[in-house]
């Protein structure tokens, strides 16, 4: 049994932040105060668009943008089943239909041509996920989205920093959201932000994080609280400078592991395009069982054993999740609000071929700031060392 462990995810994080967080505890002023504002304008900044509103997790930052885009009853929203749960449910949370769409077996984002074929006339948006740090194939999602009259919502939940032909994601779609969770490449404990360039969708936003309410005693829509804190923000603001070395190291520590396992015959490593710059939130290997000759959960205790914290990322698809099956969306059976639409979509006869091929198969490395040149040596001796059986 290894002594240590070499954790999957650390935070970078620092006296710094528990400076910032001391002050705004000692100012008195907890919400609605300058640090979010200067939190949402330097993360526009950042990010090369015009608005952010911060909220308060990434799947509030999901739903604000699609009821922004005034998706609700009667609409669809193409996901992708490869991903964190909340892509899917942000759609049901907004009282619209997700449907799902293949997704690329390279860069493990949506195929562009197998979104066209799910698209109906109730199609509204498209959600692509830039999964893992990887960027999505914008071009042809504009592409499918302006010939149809569609919105992009961009989840970039594990993409902070990620450019797709030297811009940043979370600039391509009408918005963009960003998650600030524990584990994310920056974090706020919880935390999430909208971006966009579309003034409507900024207005909307704010006004839909702060119970709809313009000003005191006066609600104009319906609105929830998905305010950020300035607590929250002091943090942020901290996390947002150390967010490029922070990316530099994940780059590197990502690269250094990738190019070492890549000759083992039992995995494989994806190929990113050159026009893409990968941060890495995963570092993912595709495992191949058969040629392993043992089933992943083992390959997972072993590593553990060694001392090796890895993921499987994602078990199944999200198609295949007990809530989509049952479509028991509400408390005791109340009936899915979806307008004239009827009943949801029979997702248990949903099987799309390449989310099938890696789904339950990909395994997430560490590859955190915070690892040692001989933590990084030891994962690459570790997995050299396992012999298929
Ligand atoms: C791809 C993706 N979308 C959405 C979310 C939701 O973000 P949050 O946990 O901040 O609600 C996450 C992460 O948790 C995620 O990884």
């Amino acid at each position: 049994m290894a002594t240590r462990m070499i954790k999957v995810a650390e935070p970078l994080v620092g006296e710094e932040e528990v400076q910032a967080v001391r002050e705004v505890i000692l100012s008195g002023q907890y919400v609605s105060g300058h640090r979010v504002e200067e939190f949402e304008r330097r993360f526009a900044e950042y990010t090369g668009t015009r608005y952010a509103t911060a909220v308060s997790n990434g799947t509030a930052a999901l739903h604000t943008a699609l009821a922004a885009f005034g998706v609700g009853p009667g609409d669809e929203v193409i996901v992708p089943p490869l991903t964190f749960f909340s892509t899917v449910t942000s759609v049901v949370h907004a009282g619209a239909v997700p449907i799902f769409a293949d997704i690329d077996s390279e860069s493990f984002c949506l195929d562009p041509e197998d979104v066209k074929r799910r698209i109906t006339r109730r199609t509204k948006a498209i959600i692509p996920v830039h999964l893992f740090g990887n960027a999505a194939d914008m071009d042809g999602l504009r592409a499918v989205a302006h010939e149809h009259g569609l919105k992009i919502l961009e989840d970039c939940a594990q993409a902070h920093g990620t450019e797709y032909r030297g811009q940043k994601v979370g600039s391509f779609g009408e918005a963009g959201i960003f998650s600030f969770y524990a584990t994310k490449a920056m974090t706020t404990g919880e935390g999430g932000i909208v971006t966009t360039n579309d003034e409507q969708i900024y207005e909307y936003a704010r006004l839909m994080r702060g119970h709809g309410m313009p000003e005191r005693d006066t609600h104009v829509m319906l609105g929830y609280n998905y305010r950020m804190s300035e607590i929250q923000a002091a943090m942020g603001l901290v996390q947002l400078d150390r967010l490029e070395a922070s990316n530099h190291a994940r780059i590197a520590n990502s690269e250094f592991l990738l190019a070492e396992l890549q000759d083992i015959p039992w995995l494989r490593v994806g190929k990113v395009e050159s026009h893409v710059r990968h941060t890495y939130f995963w570092c993912p290997l595709w495992i191949d069982e058969e040629k392993l000759g043992m089933p992943f959960s083992e390959l997972i205790q072993l590593l553990r054993s060694r001392g090796i914290e890895v993921r499987q990322r994602y078990k199944r698809p999200l198609y295949r999740q007990p809530l989509m099956i049952d479509r028991n969306f509400y408390a005791n059976g109340k009936p899915w609000p979806g307008g004239d639409y009827g009943e949801p979509p029979d997702y248990s006869k949903v099987f799309l071929p390449n989310v099938e091929k890696v789904a339950g198969k990909l395994l997430g490395l560490p590859n955190h700031p915070n690892l040692t040149p001989d933590d990084l040596a030891y994962i690459v001796r570790t997995f050299h060392e396992i012999q298929p059986s």
